[in-house]
């Protein structure tokens, strides 16, 4: 078989984020060693975030977008540290990528790893396997609206935070979703608004799930609001297959899911371009950790898991399928971190995995 060289921006950006993306990195050149010269990959390291925040005052070059246009993909960590305000980073960087690729379908998957206790209660005999499918492009993180100081004087400050939601957004994720629940088991689709009390994007969006739910009379639908769907998901977890929801919603959710798999650090994400016009980013769902950053203990499997859901995107599924079956084996051996339990540091449990990659 002829090599297949696959070009990966490598963003690892502050934090934790350093160390799951050297752990990423490590195990899929240890996947690549192992294919018998079947695939390589190609890492250019940028070293944006609030480090380069600091030193240039700006968190990604001025031509980092148009560098970053002609990768096979990005591999990002986490953006954000306590000496730059959040949302100077978060959309100095990685909003700013997703909104700029048009990577608008996020997708989030949850299930039990074996060896990881859940909080769940009786969580051994519940199923646990869900994917969040996030928009990723518009809704509450669209950015629009506006601070006005002058109009009131001080200490009557206003701000407008408005969300936008377009047919044509609303539209693509919700067939994606449905799209994706036909490859699954369990064919089913949950959408999330909160429509009784936002009338006019959410009740848009309610009114496109109808409409394209007709176009998919296999899969089982529901519409649920979003404070009972954060009941249901600790509840009634085995009763999700996908979920969907906007931006905001989803982001929350899907905190929730990995906190219900046993850990935040634990979680996968993609945010894909499906049309393949942009490249896609995948990344852990946690952020920087700065309360544990710098003394390995990192969980590094959501970073590590969104690597496979990467060679997924690259049409690797048997790469992936064999990275995903050696984190089972890694989890279900006890090499955790102590986030889900263990004593292992950030570097076994990686060790672990690339060892176990050879089974
Ligand atoms: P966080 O996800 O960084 O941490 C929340 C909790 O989960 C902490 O107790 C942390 O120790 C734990 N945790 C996170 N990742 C872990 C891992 N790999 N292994 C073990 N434990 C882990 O969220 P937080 O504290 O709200 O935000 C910290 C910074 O990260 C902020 O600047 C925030 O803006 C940024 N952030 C960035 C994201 C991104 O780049 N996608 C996403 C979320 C937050
Ligand atoms: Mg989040």
């Amino acid at each position: 078989t002829s090599e297949r060289t696959f070009r990966i921006a490598a963003i690892p950006a502050d934090g934790v984020g350093t160390e799951v993306v050297a752990a990423g990195r490590a195990v899929l050149d240890a996947l690549a060693g192992a294919s018998h010269g079947e695939l390589a990959f190609d890492w250019t390291e940028f070293p944006w975030g609030c480090g380069h925040y600091e030193r240039t005052g700006v968190m990604m070059d001025e031509d980092g977008l148009e560098t970053l246009k002609d990768f096979d993909a990005i591999y990002f960590g986490a953006v954000g540290w306590p000496t730059v305000p959040d949302h100077i980073s978060l959309w100095g960087l990685r909003l700013k990528i997703c909104q700029s690729f048009d990577q608008w379908a996020n997708v989030r998957p949850v299930h039990f790893l074996p060896g990881v206790v859940s909080p769940l209660r009786k969580a051994d005999d519940t199923e646990l396997d869900w994917v969040v499918v996030r928009e990723n492009s518009e809704g509450e993180y669209a950015g629009l609206g506006g601070r006005n100081l002058s109009a009131r004087g001080p200490g009557n400050e206003v701000a407008v935070q408005s969300a936008l939601f377009t047919e044509v957004g609303s539209e693509r994720i919700i067939r994606f979703a449905f799209d994706l629940a036909r490859g699954r088991t369990r064919r089913k689709v949950s959408s999330v608004t909160k429509s009784n009390a936002q009338q006019y994007g959410m009740v848009l969006w309610d009114e496109v799930f109808a409409r394209v739910a007709r176009d998919y009379p296999d899969v089982e639908t529901e519409s649920v609001l979003v404070d009972a769907m954060s009941a249901k998901f600790v509840l009634r977890p085995e009763d999700l297959s996908v979920v969907v929801a906007s931006n905001l919603h989803a982001d929350i959710l899907s905190d929730l899911g990995s906190a219900l798999a046993g850990s935040l650090g634990l979680a996968t994400s993609a945010n894909l371009n499906p049309e393949r016009r942009f490249p896609s980013m995948f990344e852990p769902v946690h952020g920087s950790a700065p309360d544990i950053a710098g003394r390995g203990l990192a969980n590094p499997i959501g970073a590590i898991g969104s690597a496979a859901l990467m060679l997924e995107h690259f049409g690797l599924a048997d790469h992936a399928a064999r990275l995903r079956k050696a984190i089972e084996t890694t989890a279900g051996a006890g090499v955790l971190t102590p986030d889900v339990g263990g004593s292992a540091t950030t570097a076994d449990v990686t060790s672990a995995i690339i060892d176990n990659l050879a089974l």
